[in-house]
């Protein structure tokens, strides 16, 4: 395929913060897998999630095999903005709804837990990764004074109440402020919870790395696409032999006793994929003087919201990292996110100074809050990892102490929470999905639309999708120096119509997400395939 080679080290045209400090000529290369292979292990997809599962698994003398269709870290891992938080994105009133207490207790547990041990591991390994507890604050969106100041402040006692009941140390503070903040609007006043953290996510993915590359029971192989994992063998009573086979775009097969997706988005037609919905999110790297901002992790109660941390620049400053600005994936216009977030942050920090890094990626929310990591839905060896709910960070880290004692048959208190197989939530969360699901699927009228007339409409760097027969329409893609590649505008996953990203230079699926580089290479899932050429 004669794609970006941007596309091979990260999902976008844009490049995060981290690129900084730990640019992609630093990551390891690994070689592509040329022939069959047996492994005890077998976990697809290099992000934080494949990397914590094979340290959990190689720690415990299992015999791992890593494989990774691109570069590692070229996934949503690299993309983050590094927060690493038990008060978690959906809030405990909303999680314990769905969950119950204990569901709450669980979910705020495992995530403390990932916290702890990201720490407890870059401690061990010595990785610099810039890891540290920091307090994270929630902040009212509106104007102190306001009707809607005192509806934030409500809101954010609630949350306090509830996140203590779900066993996380968060208090109330009428008098908050954040050193640093010294713009409009006063917004004095907020939660603070302890127990926090923050760090450099691909530096400290590396570090993890570095250690799993010395150990004799792991391997990995990168630019290997797998476009299947299946369960194989029968075993009745103790007779019989279960195992799994991952067959790669080249044609070798891994066989393996458990095979574990840690592909963001699993690699299947629908199951978990309809119970999630998809969002693009956006981030700005902006210069402020150094110690002139608060160490902390600070959130505004906006929908969406807007978040904010602190990142090593050079000697006299520091990088504000600020996102938010989500909406749903092919379904809202792209551009003005980053200028909505620069305006947002000026108003507030005076001191910030130029914008050096703007980039944007994808996250997946499911309808009842709460990640999917276990046993995959129909199987018994096949586990998966997704639904991130902008924690994914600590999700894909505790998926490695949940899917280590999975794999081990050791009973663990998380497993009903997570489990991709539960009812009950999903039951009481019909409607959200029924609802998310009428509008993916009503994307498909793009069947009938053609977003350019000519390709001479195109200018130098944009891509549209050319539909003169309304049947068979084409994604056109116009490089910088004005030569063309046309490819079928047809997903692979489920016959939908991709759409251009103009911020990202991708073509993304509005229907469950998938994603293409300007030339056609699959960079996300659930598609395992690239656009095909026309
Ligand atoms: C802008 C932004 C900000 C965020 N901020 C936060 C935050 O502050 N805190 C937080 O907790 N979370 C945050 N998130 C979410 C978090 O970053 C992700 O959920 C997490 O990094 C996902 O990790 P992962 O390992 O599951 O997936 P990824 O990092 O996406 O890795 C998946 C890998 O699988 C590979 N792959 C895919 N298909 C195949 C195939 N067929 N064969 C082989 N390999 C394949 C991909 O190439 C990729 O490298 C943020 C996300 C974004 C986009
Ligand atoms: S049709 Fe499912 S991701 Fe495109």
């Amino acid at each position: 395929m004669n794609a970006d080679p941007q596309f091979y080290h990260s999902s976008g045209i844009t490049d995060a913060v981290w690129v900084h400090e730990d640019p992609y000529s630093n990551r390891f290369n690994f070689q592509p897998l040329t022939s069959d292979i047996e492994t005890d292990i077998c976990i697809v997809g290099a992000g934080i999630s494949g990397i914590s599962i094979a340290y959990e698994l190689v720690k415990r003398g299992k015999e791992v095999v890593l494989v990774e269709a691109r570069d590692i870290l070229a996934g949503e891992t690299g993309r983050t903005t590094g927060h690493l938080a038990s008060a978690l994105d959906d809030l405990y009133q909303n999680i314990a709804k769905k969950h119950g207490k204990s569901g709450a207790k669980f979910a705020a547990e495992s995530h403390q837990w990932a916290i702890n041990r990201v720490g407890g591991i870059a401690s061990e390994l010595g990785i610099d990764c810039e890891y540290r507890l920091l307090p994270g604050y929630m902040v009212p969106q509106h104007e102190r004074g306001s009707k809607e100041y005192d509806d934030d402040i409500q809101e954010i006692q609630e949350m306090v109440k509830a996140s203590n009941e779900a066993g996380l140390k968060a208090q109330f503070d009428a008098e908050l402020t954040v050193k640093g903040w010294d713009g409009k609007p006063d917004q004095r006043g907020g939660a603070i919870f302890q127990g926090q953290a923050t760090f450099h996510p691909t530096k400290y993915c590396k570090g993890v790395l570095a250690w799993l590359k010395k150990q004799p029971n792991f391997r990995c192989y990168t630019r290997t696409r797998i476009l299947s994992v299946e369960e194989k063998g029968v075993k009745v009573l103790s007779l019989g032999h279960k195992y799994c086979q991952a067959h790669t775009e080249s044609g070798n097969t891994i066989q393996c006793e458990h095979a574990i997706e840690t592909t963001n988005v699993p690699l299947q037609k629908l199951s978990v994929i309809v119970q999630e919905a998809w969002y693009r999110t956006y981030a700005i790297a902006m210069r402020i003087p150094k110690g002139t901002v608060e160490d902390c992790l600070l959130y505004d109660t906006a929908d969406p919201y807007k978040y904010v941390r602190i990142t090593r620049c050079d000697d006299q400053d520091d990088y504000l990292v600020v996102g938010g600005s989500d909406h749903k994936v092919g379904q809202e216009e792209a551009r003005g996110r980053f200028e909505e977030l620069e305006q947002w942050t000026r108003e507030r920090f005076t001191q910030a100074k130029t914008v050096d890094y703007r980039w944007s990626g994808q996250i997946f929310e499911p309808v009842d809050y709460m990640a999917f990591i276990g046993r995959n839905q129909g199987n018994e060896r096949i586990y998966i990892v997704t639904g991130d709910s902008g924690n994914g960070l600590t999700h894909g880290v505790l998926a490695g102490k949940l899917i280590a004692d999975l794999v081990e048959g050791k009973p663990n208190d998380w497993e009903g929470l997570y489990s991709p197989k539960r009812v009950g939530s999903m039951v009481q969360s019909a409607p959200e999905m029924l609802a998310h699901d009428v509008k993916a699927n009503m994307q498909y009228k793009r069947f009938l639309k053609s977003d350019i007339q000519d390709i001479e409409d195109l200018a130098p760097g944009c891509g549209g999708v050319l539909n003169p027969t309304a049947s068979k329409p084409m994604a056109i893609y116009k490089d910088a120096n004005g030569q063309v590649t046309k490819m079928s505008a047809i997903c692979p996953h489920m016959q939908a119509v991709v759409c251009w990203n103009p911020v990202e230079k991708s073509w993304d699926c509005p229907v469950h997400g998938s994603r293409f580089g300007p030339k056609g290479l699959c960079v996300q899932g659930p598609a395992n395939a690239n656009l095909s050429q026309a």
